[in-house]
């Protein structure tokens, strides 16, 4: 699957946001090393705190159906251009370390790497 068509299938997952609070879409979808794609939308709560991001969403979904490698991961959010949060760079570098991260910025898409959202990440290198 290329880039584009990753992107498009966040874009598509943004309608299923779920964002009463902030009012602010955001979709994601992740390509595994076999081929499937998985996606996600943010999931908001009125316990502001439990509120979980689209990537978070399309990757515990992925992770939670036995898949373990990733080799990209698409946003869409309705900035201009969405870059993943603190939260969702620690857990890209921990679930997702290698994989191409796609963000649109207008019409173009920007590819980063989780070492460069995340540089110097505590991880499980540090733990185990
Ligand atoms: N959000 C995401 O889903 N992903 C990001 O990378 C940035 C923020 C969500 C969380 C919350 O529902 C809303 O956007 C505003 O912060």
């Amino acid at each position: 699957m290329v880039d584009r068509e990753l992107m498009e299938k966040a874009r598509e997952a943004k309608q299923f946001a779920y964002a009463p609070y902030s009012g602010f879409r955001v979709g994601a979808a992740v390509l595994t090393k076999s081929g499937t794609v998985y996606t996600g939308c943010n999931v908001e709560s009125a316990s502001f705190g439990a509120t979980n991001c689209a990537e978070r969403v399309a990757l515990q979904k992925a992770i939670s159906e036995g898949e373990r490698e990733f080799l990209a991961l698409a946003v869409a959010g309705d900035a201009e251009m969405t870059t993943p949060c603190g939260i969702c760079r620690q857990v890209i570098s921990e679930l997702a370390p290698n994989a191409r991260i796609l963000v649109s910025e207008g019409e173009q898409l920007r590819v980063f790497t989780a070492e460069s959202l995340l540089p110097h990440a505590f991880g499980r290198k540090d733990l185990l």
